[in-house]
């Protein structure tokens, strides 16, 4: 993996576009398949805002891949020569995809010429999902476009996966670039549980092969999230201390403060395990847990990942703590809701918004360090991190004052990596005192523009770069992990423990996490330098 000195690069020095684009490819490992003359398609398969099968595709398309497309030709980080077809049901013109972007395209007063530029290349055609005459049509439009039937093709799949299997089919069948590559972007869910998701991967490798599929998985498109690998691989400090001897225990956390505010259909066939446990957390996991990869290219770094999936056994209910959000009735808004009161949530559900499990890696380097996952909705706070808490010191000479050090690396919001440690307190005194070692972006990067991920993950593609990207056998692990607790939960449909909307969760959660090892002291307190 290169620097990505590019983003600040673009940030100071004006490149030509085909340059930054020529940069991206080679820290990304040069993509043999690629000519600078190439004509691309991106095809935007469920561009549709209005026919209301699945909110969750109509809003990623909307919200999601629209504006990112924009942000990244609006910078000069596409090819110079780029289309984007939209491809659903409605019927709708570009204007009318225009407006209803609008809203999410972040356009500045100045950019509106590009904006109509970047409409421009963009084009729309309705059809059926199950009908192969539609994406007969589909493929003659896109021949028609320059690079005609030899352009590289993206296709992005923001659809419910109830039409995966005919849309695949039917792109497969009618749309596949004749000399051009064709790549295929998958969004989550990846199917409900091992079974459904090995019976997507089989259908999916009877027609694509392996580099052809690109399984999103957002987080993998975060700052901090790919920062992990640099942290533990490109320093001398960490590596030595990375391991049962030194960690007590790693905490890994995704929290956000409202709730389903609506998605309760989509949500409630999920629950949150599903939603972000199973994925983004186990994600994180694996950068933190595996082991050195042979080098920076995709596959390397994703054996290193399967193996480290392979030593974690499945996750046993005795070690989770299920929750679920009701109504602050002295909140404001949308806190004196509970889940049971979003109307598209059925009556009396017992879907989980919130867990906490425990995971043990069973080998050399961390057997018997607990990973606890935390993830929920309606909490406090938005949050996403990753905590080592570190053992006690041995042979302690200073009368049980110190504290455990923890290194934090918060992946949002505000990116900042931090290490808890002991210091002498300042001025006459000789005693220990708690305070942090502190790498915040913002101060430390004052005018550096992180990408968002998607942008990130969209561009990769371009790029043929698949190292953030979830493999099959990646994905089969991750479900081996979960499904057995999941198909406990789906049967004997445990009842959550209840936490009031804009809390910490139930303190169940933290009992938990404190019977496994992690040691909360609520001692530590953070001044803020910037604001003294
Ligand atoms: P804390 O000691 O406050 O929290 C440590 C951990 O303990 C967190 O995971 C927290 O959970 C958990 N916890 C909190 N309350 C309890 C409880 N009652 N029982 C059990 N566990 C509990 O340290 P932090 O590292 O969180 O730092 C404190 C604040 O300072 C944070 O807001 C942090 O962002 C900020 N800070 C910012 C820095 C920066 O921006 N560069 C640098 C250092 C600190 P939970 O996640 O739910 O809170
Ligand atoms: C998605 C989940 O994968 O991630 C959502 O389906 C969640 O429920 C979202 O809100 C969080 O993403 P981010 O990038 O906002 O942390």
């Amino acid at each position: 993996m290169g620097s990505r000195a590019s983003a600040e690069k673009m940030a100071n020095i004006p490149l030509s576009r085909s340059q930054v684009f020529g940069e991206l490819r080679k820290e990304l490992h040069d993509d043999k398949e690629f000519h600078e003359s190439d004509a691309h398609v991106f095809i935007i398969m469920g561009a549709s805002f209005q026919d209301g099968m699945n909110s969750k595709a109509g809003d990623l398309a909307k919200k999601k891949i629209y504006p990112t497309l924009w942000w990244l030709f609006r910078d000069g980080l596409l090819p110079e020569q780029t289309y984007f077809v939209g491809f659903a049901r409605s019927n709708l013109t570009v204007d009318a995809i225009r407006a209803a972007c609008m809203p999410y395209l972040k356009v500045a007063d100045t950019e509106s010429e590009r904006l109509s530029a970047f409409f421009q290349r963009n084009t729309y055609i309705s059809g059926k999902y199950d009908d192969e005459s539609s994406f007969s049509k589909l493929d003659t439009h896109i021949t028609s476009l320059p690079g005609g039937p030899d352009a590289n093709r993206l296709f992005y799949l923001a659809l419910p996966p109830t039409v995966y299997h005919e849309v695949t089919r039917n792109i497969k069948h009618c749309c596949m670039s004749k000399k051009g590559w064709n790549r295929v972007i998958v969004e989550k869910p990846f199917g409900h549980d091992l079974q459904s998701s090995e019976e997507l991967s089989a259908h999916l490798s009877a027609l694509f092969t392996e580099e052809q599929i690109y399984r999103i998985d957002h987080y993998l498109g975060k700052e901090m999230v790919q920062n992990l690998m640099v942290l533990r691989f490109g320093n001398r400090i960490f590596g030595p201390i990375w391991n049962r001897d030194s960690v007590a225990c790693v905490v890994l956390t995704f929290k956000e403060p409202f709730g389903t505010k609506g998605r309760g259909g989509y949500f409630n066939d999920f629950g949150i395990i599903r939603d972000v446990m199973q994925n983004h957390l186990l994600q994180m996991l694996c950068l933190v847990a595996m082991e050195k990869p042979a080098s920076t290219s995709s596959d390397d770094v994703r054996d290193e990942k399967v193996k480290v999936l392979k030593c974690i056994a499945p996750v046993s209910m005795s070690e989770v703590v299920l929750g679920q959000y009701v109504g602050d009735p002295e909140g404001e808004g949308d806190a004196k809701l509970g889940y049971l009161d979003d109307p598209t949530v059925p009556k009396g559900s017992t879907q989980a918004t919130f867990a906490t499990a425990v995971l043990y890696v069973h080998n050399e380097r961390w057997d018997g360090v607990p990973f606890i996952l935390r993830c929920g909705k309606a909490l406090n706070e938005r949050k996403a991190e990753v905590r080592l808490q570190f053992t006690d010191v041995p042979g302690d000479i200073f009368g049980n004052q110190c504290r455990r050090n923890e290194l934090v690396v918060r992946v949002q919001p505000n990116e900042a990596v931090y290490a808890k440690m002991m210091s002498k307190k300042p001025g006459v005194y000789f005693s220990p005192e708690e305070t942090e070692l502190d790498l915040t972006y913002k101060s430390r990067y004052k005018d550096v523009k992180l990408p968002d991920a998607y942008e990130r993950l969209i561009l990769d593609v371009f790029c043929g770069s698949q190292m953030h990207f979830v493999r099959s056998d990646e994905l089969r692990e991750a479900w081996r992990i979960f499904t057995p607790l999941l198909h406990q939960i789906d049967n004997e449909k445990p009842k959550p423990t209840l936490y009031k909307y804009g809390s910490r969760g139930p303190t169940e959660a933290d009992d938990l996490a404190k019977r496994v090892g992690f040691r909360y002291e609520g001692t530590y307190k953070w001044v803020n330098p910037h604001r003294l």
